[in-house]
């Protein structure tokens, strides 16, 4: 495993820092693109890494699938009344179908999901980001991991979009608590700091039937991982989930900090992250590293 990670390393190499790297919020346009980091982790606990995998970046929306993690745990089949399974086909920040749709967004993975998702977890703990760190520390078994309050200030700052798309759902009644409130929770959710290692490490229990080895807990039943599994294979990459299914073949996550988390059911997680993001807002050397990994070694769940 260690001999292919260096094979791709190589040769994804040359493609890093091609592409623009996140520029809405200060804090973000002042990252180095030329880093470049793999890690994967086996359901043995193997942990196989290269490069700058133990650098800590901002996860952004790779923290959309955390707290669906915690509000499917509390909610259960019931959380589907509020957002949607489907694909949107359209821009993570677009706002175009949730008044077609009546303030129900398409999917937990745009930010209208992923805010409504806030809002669910908003209603059931005291400090959701605290909540949602506290988990994510156990997952990851780094009980280091923080949040980038730079990062979190500067997103609420600038938060205009993300807010006309929360206070539209209020509108139409889907909404619980404070918008201001959740926005805040959601940013900082964005704003938590991981490494490849510590992703690899907290979504191990998505390729392990719901198991954390790490913390040695059920987070989920195996039916909802397997839901969860066909949310990111349908809908984690936005407007690329299709050639992302076509090329790589994985349920994948990325986020604006340029990582992409990617499940092989029953066997292993991965991360991969370059800054340097293509136009839809993907890692660019991150999809081209997963791309040329399924490809040598077969991996599909396809
Ligand atoms: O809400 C936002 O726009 C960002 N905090 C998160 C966006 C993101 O990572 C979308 N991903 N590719």
């Amino acid at each position: 495993m260690q001999t292919l990670l260096r094979t791709i390393y190589d040769d994804v190499k040359p493609l890093v820092g091609q592409g623009k790297v996140a520029d809405y919020i200060p804090a973000l346009a002042s990252v180095n693109p030329h880093q470049f980091g793999i890690a994967i982790y086996s359901n043995q606990g193997e942990l196989f890494q290269i490069g700058d995998a133990d650098v800590p970046f901002s996860i952004q929306s790779i923290s959309k699938v955390f707290s669906l993690t915690l509000a499917i745990k509390h909610y259960g089949e019931d959380m589907w009344q509020r957002v949607g399974r489907e694909p949107s086909g359209l821009p993570f920040n677009s706002l175009v179908q949730l008044e077609y749709e009546h303030g129900i967004p398409r999917n937990p993975f745009i930010n209208a999901g992923a805010i409504v998702v806030s809002d669910m977890n908003q209603s059931r703990f005291a400090s959701p980001h605290y909540a949602m760190r506290e988990f994510v520390r156990r997952l990851s078994g780094n009980p280091d991991l923080k949040t980038d309050q730079v990062v979190a200030d500067s997103e609420y700052e600038f938060r205009h979009r993300n807010a006309a798309m929360a206070y539209l759902m209020q509108s139409y009644g889907n909404f619980e608590n404070s918008v201001e409130e959740v926005l805040k929770s959601y940013f900082s959710n964005c704003a938590l700091r991981m490494s490849c290692v510590d992703l690899a490490k907290a979504f191990n229990f998505l390729a392990n039937k719901g198991y954390c080895s790490i913390s040695n807990e059920q987070i989920i039943s195996e039916q909802e991982t397997r839901q969860v599994n066909a949310l990111m294979a349908t809908s984690g990459m936005y407007d690329e989930a299709g050639s992302f299914a076509f090329q790589v073949g994985l349920p994948g996550k990325s986020g604006v900090g340029g990582g992409i988390v990617a499940i092989v059911p029953n066997r292993f997680s991965i991360c991969v992250w370059s800054p340097a993001l293509n136009k839809v807002g993907n890692s660019s050397a991150g999809v081209a590293a997963l791309e040329s990994m399924t490809k040598q070694i077969g991996w599909s769940v396809y």
